[in-house]
């Protein structure tokens, strides 16, 4: 029996499936199914595995590690792994940002991120912007807005959480079209407007954002809309986080998009590709603000766990002597100059990049859907992302070689023109 029926007999169907390929094993940018077919992965597991499917520093620190101490419990005892990724940690943040809190997944960074605002400035509201993912836990839920399925039927989840436009030229609704710089002016005012009526300044605790787009379809503001949010932050004493999780540990081509855009926030999430495969998520900011943070407060069993951090420590440590950071801007100009040939495809809205977070934004999600199935029937393994799932996004490994990463955009490329799509009326 398939791996898809007995799952559909066993595991809930609450959770959404973008294939369902059956996974034996992989190596690198490849995976290989039960039937021995190989498979390119252009998703590292949803922005997971930078350095690769089991790059063989990160298994060998799993396997040491797990062999020597698999679990305590950082309030139990307290052990190398956990402090020394911290410390190298902060050693590829923003300046300022110093001091570490690790939890286990994005939204519990979130969470995180939520509490200690909230308690720091001893103030309730929450600024977020339309389109922004930061995770499916009640609090983060209520932050996200990507697509209004994350919210569906929960019914009311937390008070006092304010939603601006988040700069996304192509859907902007003022002239001239996909202007980013108008878009964004145009985001600001309206972020302006909510408070003078809305939100008293005195009532924000925190504004959070994805400083680039990832669930919503890889987009990246300009960086005066972020500079200019610095501003509003440090004008009304409101704590500026930046959502990393998707966008960080080298991806745009910096260690974190704060760098390329030169704006330092207060606080700063990690998650996702932070443990190299394994569970970690991190909030890190100065030790001055986390001293506001009540001890005892808030608190994890299995966060910043002995064998995430040396995953986490191994993945970092692979990116640096890698290269990886500086390495994302050629994988991202790699992938737009494949994608070239579909600028003036019937389908395409835009073709975008920050780094190496390509978009492929097409008209429909039918036509997003067909292109992942024609890409996978061609041996190559994409998602998508965006409200409407009509962005296909690209997120290969950061060390994947150069000829596997064209043959796999040149794939997704036949599949675009080989789809049979209705134009939309
Ligand atoms: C920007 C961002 N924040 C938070 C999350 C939630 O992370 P997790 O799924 O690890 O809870 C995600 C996951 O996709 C994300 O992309």
């Amino acid at each position: 029996m398939s791996l898809e029926s007995r799952a559909k007999r066993v595991l809930s169907p609450v959770s959404g499936h973008y294939t369902w390929l059956e996974v034996d094993r992989a190596e690198g940018s490849w995976l290989t199914a039960k039937d021995g077919r190989r498979v390119l992965d252009l998703t590292s597991g949803i922005a997971v595995l930078s350095a690769g499917h089991s790059h063989p520093r990160v298994v060998k620190a799993v396997q040491e590690q797990a062999a020597k101490l698999m679990h305590i419990s950082t309030g139990v005892a307290s052990y190398e792994s956990n402090i020394e990724l911290a410390e190298e940690l902060v050693t590829v943040t923003p300046d300022g940002l110093d001091t570490v809190f690790f939890g286990n997944s994005g939204a519990e960074a979130v969470e995180a991120a939520i509490k200690l605002a909230r308690q720091a400035t001893r103030r309730g509201s929450l600024i977020t912007f339309r389109g922004g993912f930061h995770g499916r836990t009640t609090g983060a839920a209520t932050l996200t807005s990507s697509k209004n399925t994350y919210r569906s039927g929960y019914g009311a989840l937390l008070p006092d959480v304010f939603v601006a436009p988040y700069p996304y030229a192509v859907t902007c609704p003022i002239p001239p079209a996909h202007d980013a710089d108008a878009c964004a002016e145009h985001a600001l005012a309206i972020l302006e407007t909510m408070l003078d009526h809305e939100i008293p300044a005195d009532s924000v605790a925190g504004i959070l954002i994805e400083p680039v787009l990832g669930e919503g379809g890889y987009v990246a503001p300009p960086a005066s809309f972020i500079r200019s949010l610095r501003d509003i932050a440090t004008r009304i004493g409101a704590l500026l986080i930046f959502d990393e999780v998707q966008s960080g540990m080298g991806r745009t081509g910096a260690w974190f998009a704060a760098q390329r855009f030169g704006v330092t926030p207060d606080v700063l999430l990690a998650a996702k590709a932070l443990g190299g495969g394994l569970p970690l998520g991190a909030i890190v900011s100065s030790r001055e603000l986390q001293r506001k943070w009540m001890t005892g407060t808030h608190g994890s069993t299995f966060g910043g766990n002995p064998v995430s951090c040396a995953a986490g420590l191994a993945t970092l440590r692979v990116i640096r002597d890698e290269g990886l950071v500086q390495r994302a801007e050629q994988v991202g100009q790699w992938t737009v100059e494949e994608l070239a040939p579909l600028r003036a495809h019937p389908h395409v809205r835009e073709i975008r990049r920050f780094g190496a977070m390509v978009a492929l934004e097409l008209d429909t999600k039918a036509a997003a859907k067909a292109a992942v199935a024609g890409a996978l029937e061609r041996d190559v393994l994409v998602i998508t992302a965006g409200s409407h799932e009509q962005v296909v996004r690209f997120i290969p490994a950061l060390n994947i070689a150069e000829a596997d990463l064209r043959h796999g955009v040149r794939a997704l490329v036949d599949a675009v023109k080989g789809a049979e799509v209705a134009t939309p009326a």
